[in-house]
């Protein structure tokens, strides 16, 4: 599947309303759904790889694909969003990732793989009761303070995570948010549930 769903950050809130109400509505008619599916289209509701296409992600702005039923953020940093991850490893609480929620080549500050450190690929589901958390990537917004660096929001109970979903201290929810295996196909083309066994 390829999409350019690209998000902004004025579009948010609306996107995040019809996510609330996609996700009751898909689950509500999940099983009568994936039966009219031809076979592929079974496969990939089932867990199959998903494909997104980044080529219109602007720097500072994020894009949302389904996979395995769940919401997949994929975000892309500024180079200030990249300086400022560093300086949050102390308010954080697995700063260096090292609860097993990614995989192991995403551990590191940017939660990224190597040659793409800007962007970040995350599953947008929050890990303490399983809110979708709110992309709030402005600097020091007045209702989150004048240290915000540009993170994640959850709206049910308050955590709070960084542009790379690590969560910070004294947050109702216990772990960072969930990294997908993904690969790159292209310089555009990102493939999630996937990563080729590359470790
Ligand atoms: S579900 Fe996110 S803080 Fe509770």
């Amino acid at each position: 599947m390829s999409t350019d769903g690209v998000d902004t950050s004025r579009r948010r809130f609306l996107t995040a309303a019809t996510t609330v109400v996609g996700a009751v509505g898909a689950g509500a008619v999940a099983v009568p759904f994936i039966a009219s599916m031809n076979p592929s289209a079974r496969a990939q509701a089932a867990g199959a790889p998903v494909e997104a296409d980044i080529s219109k992600l602007e720097p500072g702005s994020m894009m949302t694909v389904e996979w395995r039923g769940k919401p997949v953020w994929i975000i892309s940093r500024t180079e200030q969003n990249l300086k400022d991850l560093e300086s949050l490893n102390a308010v954080l609480a697995d700063p260096n990732s090292d609860l097993p929620q990614q995989p192991e080549y995403t551990r590191n500050v940017a939660r990224s793989r190597d040659a793409h450190t800007e962007i970040a690929v995350l599953v947008g589901i929050c890990t303490h009761l399983g809110c979708s958390p709110t992309f709030r990537p402005e600097l020091a917004p007045a209702d989150l303070g004048p240290e915000w660096k540009g993170g994640f929001f959850c709206p049910c109970h308050g955590s709070r995570f960084d542009l790379s979903g690590r969560v910070y201290k004294g947050m109702p929810a216990p772990s960072n948010l969930v990294i997908p295996k993904y690969q790159f196909l292209s310089e555009s083309v990102i493939q999630i549930g996937e990563d080729g066994g590359v470790a």
